[in-house]
């Protein structure tokens, strides 16, 4: 059997940064608001006179994490993509970045578990190569919600948490023991799906319907939360999947180096940190300069560290993320 580990990391923003403070020329919100209750000073949303989408960006991402792998487009074997924001209904982005980096015809998946989607992804791309199955899988997390949010007081309790963006790893086929992912924890409890969900237009609601019943108070087809719910929920499931994983290591919290948990809210990020008694260099947050980016909120924290020069070689780091589904779970990496 074969390990899998990182081989090369990459992220991309769109240029355009969106403040606290210009939320407030569409909704009844403020700095102050938005700050203290996610940590949020401002995101990256999309502008749409660029050609900046959901698999342009992760292409972007994609290309940097190669070459710094070593690597061409061509020793790629398999992409998987993570995102609830593709450009199409159908097909997905897996296809799109295959096509946008002139890749060979290799196979593509697209992931669909929203903030958790990395940690599915690189779990499914771990198990590909421990099989032998595949050497190198570009795995992709990148979103663009900014199209799709509600520009209006109504919409200001999701709206002004979400940002745009992607991150990409290369995961290749490595022989040396006890390096790589280590472990991958996944989960779901998918009687809370309406608590974090866009509901339409699908097959649930579909266009058709939205059009005919015409109804200015339905917002099936903007994203919605019942956050408090979701925060409960989160802050007890982060802890689980964390331990878990732990655990199947036989590993304590004190053999944590480096924490990059889901940019959900810097409160959610904090109360995990104290709970497993990590220090503030311990645990790598972004979620104040691009918001919460769903798939690409673990990614992007993940290279943005590792570009900092936050993670060294054998160093323990735990990615952990939860989000609608609800999904969660966690991937232990030695370094
Ligand atoms: O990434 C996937 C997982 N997601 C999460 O884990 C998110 C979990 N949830 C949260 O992070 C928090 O629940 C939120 C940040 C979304 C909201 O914070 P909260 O402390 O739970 O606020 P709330 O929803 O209870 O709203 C409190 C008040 C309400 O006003 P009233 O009813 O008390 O008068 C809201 O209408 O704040 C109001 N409000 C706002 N005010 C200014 C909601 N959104 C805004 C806003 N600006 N943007």
């Amino acid at each position: 059997m074969y390990n899998s580990k990182i081989t090369g990391l990459g992220y991309y923003v769109p240029e355009n940064v969106v403040t606290n403070d210009d939320l407030t020329q569409w909704m009844d919100t403020n700095d102050e608001w938005i700050q203290e209750r996610t940590g949020i000073k401002e995101r990256r949303w999309i502008d749409p006179k660029t050609d900046d989408n959901t698999s342009s960006m992760g292409a972007k991402a994609a290309r940097i994490a190669i070459e710094r792998a070593g690597l061409t487009k061509d020793d790629i074997d398999f992409i998987v993509f993570a995102t609830l924001s593709p450009d199409m209904y159908f097909p997905g982005g897996g296809v799109r970045v295959q096509d946008m980096l002139d890749m060979p015809t290799i196979g593509a998946l697209d992931v669909r578990n929203q903030c958790s989607g990395f940690i599915y992804s690189l779990s499914v791309a771990d198990q590909f190569i421990k099989t032998g199955m595949y050497k190198n899988i570009l795995v992709i997390g990148s979103e663009n919600h900014s199209g799709g949010l509600e520009r209006s007081t109504r919409g200001r309790g999701v709206t002004v948490i979400f940002g745009d963006g992607a991150g990409a790893a290369v995961l290749s086929r490595s022989e040396e023991n006890g390096k790589g992912i280590l472990s991958s924890h996944l989960h779901s409890e998918g009687k809370h799906a309406k608590e974090l969900a866009l509901e339409g237009p699908a097959t649930g609601r579909w266009v058709p319907e939205i059009i005919q019943e015409n109804d200015p108070n339905d917002v099936s087809y903007y994203p919605h939360m019942n956050g408090q719910f979701v925060f409960k929920h989160a802050v007890v499931r982060f802890s689980e999947a964390i331990v878990e994983g732990l655990q199947t290591n036989n590993l304590q919290a004190t053999d944590i180096d480096m924490l990059i948990p889901h940019q959900a809210n810097l409160r959610i990020s904090q109360f995990v940190q104290k709970k497993f008694g990590l220090s503030d260099s311990q645990v790598h947050n972004n979620i104040m300069k691009y918001g919460n980016t769903t798939a690409a909120s673990v990614i992007i924290a993940l290279t943005e560290a590792w570009e900092l020069g936050k993670i060294k070689d054998n160093d323990l780091v735990v990615l952990a993320a939860f989000g609608s589904g609800f999904t969660w779970g966690s991937v232990i990496i030695r370094w």
